[in-house]
């Protein structure tokens, strides 16, 4: 049985907590007046979560969050703010928290759902005899691999970059691996895989309270190659309810079933993207040699960098690298300040396979752009 510390001053917010919690039945509810004594007690009576409602002050929740979240034996942080800004996510997450979740106007479901994910994740760490803050990596029960594809622009090649290389994994590399389109509001992977969105990840956020393993699984849409993928919502309206906590727990029972997980991304830092990068192993940057795409993936290695991921973490992908720009790659990593891990030339072939809905890596194989494509698929097994 888990015990979830609740520490806010309004008899109304536990009041809901309590409702809402009252269905899980491995769990059971206790509050606190203050954070200080909400870290004491969850201390004291081993405390799987602890709930940190809008009326704590932010400093205060940030630091007993960091005391928790710290402890050889992690219990898990969740804090329910006012506001949600991507500034509050970062100090949040650099905190240890497992989840943010804004309370106005919120339907209480994210809240259950941020808690069962730190409470699942602070139970299996437990399990496995606890230490990190962020257990899943190390002691899932699948050693999967968590990458995102990340570009602080549109039309870098992102989507191109992702699809490609969860189609090599599954085909060339034998892997389970899925794909996960968190370009919420105008994703592409159904088009470039030629797949119908018969279910997406909205359909997953809908039933999160519900969503395990099996459920998620009839969410997913199969590519012929073998690469699963979780689609975009159809309707850009529905984006809005793919809300961070959803996003955390689906990324987390996805790598517990994957021995890869890709996600694609939209083109800014927002908080989906921001979720997914702090659940991932390895970030993928990538640019093109056009000065406003060299300047925006400096400005974004910058806030990785304060995000924490820079060493090992980060990795620089040249996309359209032989373009005939007048500029040379040596001189973009001296701009960017980091090296290039990959570089997938520029081929017509690309444009030609994305019209047709068939990657290139199948639809042109021999070709040196797929063969860049398939040797990036290769760096992600041999680090995983
Ligand atoms: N190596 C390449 N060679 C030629 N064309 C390319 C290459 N990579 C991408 N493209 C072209 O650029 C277009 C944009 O690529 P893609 O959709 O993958 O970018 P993106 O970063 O995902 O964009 P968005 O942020 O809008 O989702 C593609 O339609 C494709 O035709
Ligand atoms: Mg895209």
């Amino acid at each position: 049985m888990g015990l979830v510390v609740v520490s806010d001053r309004s008899p109304e917010f536990i009041g809901h907590l309590e409702t809402l919690l009252e269905r899980e039945e491995d769990l059971t509810v206790a509050s606190a007046a203050s954070a200080p004594a909400a870290v004491d007690l969850a201390v004291r009576e081993n405390a799987c979560v602890v709930v940190f409602g809008p009326s704590v002050k932010i400093d205060v929740a940030l630091a007993a969050g960091e005391e928790l979240t710290s402890r050889p034996t992690p219990i898990g942080a969740v804090l329910v703010a006012p506001k949600v800004t991507p500034e509050l996510l970062r100090m949040a997450m650099r905190a240890g928290f497992r989840d943010v979740v804004a309370s106005e106007g919120t339907t209480y479901g994210d809240v259950g759902a941020a808690i069962r994910d730190a409470h699942d994740i602070a139970a299996r760490s437990r399990a496995a005899g606890g230490q990190a803050a962020h257990p899943e990596t190390p002691t899932a029960p699948r050693e999967s691999r968590i990458v995102t594809v990340f570009g602080n622009k549109g039309g870098v090649g992102k989507t191109v970059v992702a699809t490609n290389m969860g189609v090599a994994l599954a085909k060339d590399f034998k892997k389970d691996v899925v794909l996960v389109d968190l370009d919420l509001e105008s994703g592409d992977a159904a088009i470039m895989l030629k797949l119908e969105p018969k279910r997406t990840i909205f359909d997953a956020a809908q039933a999160i309270e519900r969503l395990d393993a099996a459920m998620l699984k009839n969410i997913l849409v199969e590519h012929s190659s073998g690469l699963k993928v979780l689609l975009a919502p159809r309707r850009s309206e529905d984006a809005e309810s793919v809300t961070t906590a959803r996003i955390s727990r689906i990324i987390g029972l996805l790598s517990e079933m994957f021995d890869v997980v890709i996600i694609d991304t939209a083109g800014r830092f927002d908080e989906a993207v921001l979720t997914a990068i702090d659940r991932s192993d390895e970030v993928l940057a990538v640019a093109t040699m056009e000065v406003p795409s060299i300047k925006n993936t400096k400005v974004s290695l910058e806030k990785l960098e304060q995000l924490g991921y820079r060493d090992g973490g980060v990795r620089l992908v040249l996309n359209r690298a032989d373009s005939k720009v007048f500029i040379e790659p040596g001189e973009v990593e001296k701009a960017i300040g980091g090296k290039i891990s990959a570089r997938i030339p520029s081929d017509r072939a690309v444009p030609r396979s994305v019209n047709k809905g068939v990657p290139v890596v199948l639809d042109a194989p021999k070709s040196a752009v797929a063969r860049s494509l398939v040797e990036l698929a290769r760096t992600i097994v041999e680090t995983g």
